[in-house]
């Protein structure tokens, strides 16, 4: 989901614009671009798709121009279709800008604009920025005061840089929702949308606060409030948590992300474990435990996680959760009441429609809690109180670690509140707490050397245009996940169904060989569950089982049958989850999908 760089220094600009824009390659994008100052003024070279692409238009013309300053952009095309014309940056007049988000009111503006004489070249809403800019850059010949009357006119989410004809060898920074960092390092001083970028420099970094304009030269940052005052953002120094060792001999960061799980989870717990019983913050517990209901709120991988929390919390505390995807709960909130509670998962912290929720929320004086993996995010700096997984970097555009660790806290917490509510004993919460940190990271392993297997399953099954997971309760929770998982990663056409819903209706899909995954355990429905898979199987699906426990009646059933042994029930779907990823990196691989940056898809986010 785009990523933006800025750069002015004593040392070329044009290669760390490339590079900065490299590290946010996993952000995910469709065209690239670069603007640069020069002796004869301000360059912009661009082009649609890979990064290679405006490194090839930059040979020859540009091979040894000489520049210390200048501002990047890979786009995620949320306005006008990616191509040449329509990559950032753009100029309009004395202004060239780059920008992450989506401007609301473009039309409106766009409009203005042209009477008053703009012409635009291209179909984005971003243009709109640079021709604003330009306007009052010639009233007022003030980048930063021409800058906050163009945020005063913004509708919707941006972070931008900018640069001004006459203002050599200076970026200007400014955002609103979408994420942008500055940092000040010895190889001179940047402005990115991800501390990535920078961190092979610099352990600290600033974050320009919503309305202010940072100014950024070779000599430093300042930045600057709406009415022109000299603010200063406290540093954010990193911790070693979330420092990103690279993907060392994995051949992708995903396998490796999958391999780091079994610490992941144990980092995650360290912190919220003492004396062997699960660890927090007392008055989030009594906020939580005192709810009439809590509210998970998230996307993707992190609601599916989010989903599992649930049977957690109101399984071992009796607390009722419900589950609701961010998208659509910023615009078609539940009936909530004034004590009831919100949690907000998020890997990346910057998801543009779990933050607007939570905002939402914020603005009414409601409790947020925020679940996030990466510190200093903007959910995590906005909510009243935050958990962090431990997972470390997560790189890979398909979330794997993030999922383990975000499901394990949540067990931890439901534990805990367990404990609050009096529904469970601190024994049972001591050997519920070390099967979580002993015996899943334990089976988590086993799962681990057994993927050759696999692979095996995975070439046997995934043949076919399109795949069906089922489940009943937490099983289809793990369905849904794993069916993301595979889809997004290897393209394949997946859905997860309930199991007992099949049948009213898309099991008219099922026909000689088409794969369908039944995800069982526990007792309570296995039997139900195993007679879906016979309704398949008596279609001439090709039936596989990813179980707890193999028994007879599985075997005859299925094509194969996968047991995952864990350490209790309800912590299966914790170690069958790595099961599911490493199925589906595995027939990614096979179909030749690139495994780390899936078409279309963004690590973040930041639009909506
Ligand atoms: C998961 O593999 C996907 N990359 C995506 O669904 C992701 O989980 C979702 O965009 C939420 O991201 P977040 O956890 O950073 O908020
Ligand atoms: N909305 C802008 C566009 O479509 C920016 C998209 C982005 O964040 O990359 O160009």
């Amino acid at each position: 989901m785009c990523g933006i760089i800025g750069y002015c220094g004593g040392n070329p600009a044009i290669p760390r614009l490339l590079n900065g824009l490299k590290k946010l390659e996993y952000r995910g994008y469709d065209s690239a671009g670069i603007a640069f100052f020069t002796e004869s003024g301000i360059v912009t070279v661009k082009a649609e798709g890979r990064i290679a692409n405006t490194e090839a238009l930059l040979r020859g013309d540009y091979e040894n121009a000489v520049s210390v300053c200048g501002i990047g952009h890979t786009r995620w095309a949320t306005t006008g279709r990616p191509s040449d014309f329509n990559a950032h940056p753009h100029r309009s007049g004395a202004v060239t800008i780059v920008h992450n988000g989506i401007i609301e009111n473009y039309k409106e503006l766009k409009a203005e604009c042209e009477a008053a004489g703009t012409v635009f070249r291209s179909q984005t809403d971003s243009e709109v920025i640079a021709a604003l800019a330009d306007g009052y850059y010639r009233e007022n010949a003030d980048p930063v005061a021409a800058l906050q009357k163009v945020m005063e006119r913004l509708k919707g989410s941006y972070a931008v840089t900018a640069l001004f004809e006459d203002r050599t060898n200076t970026v200007y920074g400014f955002r609103r929702d979408s994420p942008l960092i500055a940092a000040e390092t010895p190889d001179g001083n940047y402005f990115a949308s991800d501390y990535i970028a920078v961190k092979h420099l610099t352990d600290t970094y600033f974050l320009p606060e919503e309305g202010v304009v940072a100014e950024l030269t070779a000599r430093g940052i300042r930045y600057f409030g709406p009415q022109g005052e000299q603010r200063a953002p406290a540093p954010v120094t990193v911790t070693e948590s979330n420092r990103d060792d690279g993907k060392g001999d994995f051949p992708h960061y995903m396998l490796k992300e999958i391999f780091d799980i079994p610490e992941a989870i144990r980092n995650t717990c360290r912190d919220h474990v003492l004396e062997g019983l699960p660890s927090f913050d007392d008055g989030l517990l009594q906020r939580l435990s005192a709810a009439g209901r809590i509210y998970i709120v998230a996307c993707g991988t992190a609601l599916n996680a989010g989903k599992l929390g649930k049977g957690y919390i109101e399984r071992l505390a009796g607390i009722p959760v419900s589950c609701e995807t961010a998208s659509e709960f910023r615009y078609f909130p539940p009936l909530y009441g004034k004590n009831d509670c919100f949690v907000f998962i998020s890997q990346s912290g910057e998801t543009a429609d779990t933050a607007a929720s939570m905002r939402m929320i914020n603005a009414q004086g409601l409790y947020t809690v925020a679940l996030v993996n990466t510190p200093n995010s903007t959910i995590a700096r906005e909510a009243a109180d935050v958990l962090y997984t431990r997972a470390g970097v997560e790189t890979a555009v398909a979330s794997t670690k993030a999922y383990n660790a975000q499901g394990a806290l949540l067990f931890l917490l439901a534990l805990a509140l367990g404990m609050k509510t009096g529904r469970v004993s601190a024994a049972d919460a001591a050997r519920k707490t070390g099967e979580l940190t002993d015996g899943v990271p334990a089976a988590v392993r086993k799962v681990l050397t057994e993927s050759a297997r696999i692979r095996e399953l995975s070439h046997r099954f995934c043949t076919a245009p399109s795949c069906f997971f089922l489940g009943r309760g937490p099983d289809f929770f793990l369905a849904e996940e794993s069916s993301l998982k595979l889809k997004e990663i290897s393209y394949i056409h997946c859905e997860a169904y309930a199991a007992g819903e099949l049948k009213h209706g898309t099991i008219a899909l099922i026909e000689k060989d088409v794969p369908v995954i039944a995800v069982i355990s526990g007792e309570t429905i296995r039997a139900k569950t195993i007679n879906n898979a016979a309704e398949v199987k008596a279609r001439s699906a090709k039936v596989l089982i990813v179980t707890d426990r193999a028994v007879p009646e599985e075997r005859e059933t299925a094509d194969a049958v996968f047991t995952v042994d864990c350490p209790a029930e309800e912590l299966f779907h914790l170690c069958a989850a790595v099961f599911f990823q490493l199925f589906a990196y595995h027939t990614a691989l096979l179909r030749g999908c690139d495994v780390d940056k899936p078409r279309n898809l963004a690590k973040s986010v930041t639009v909506e």
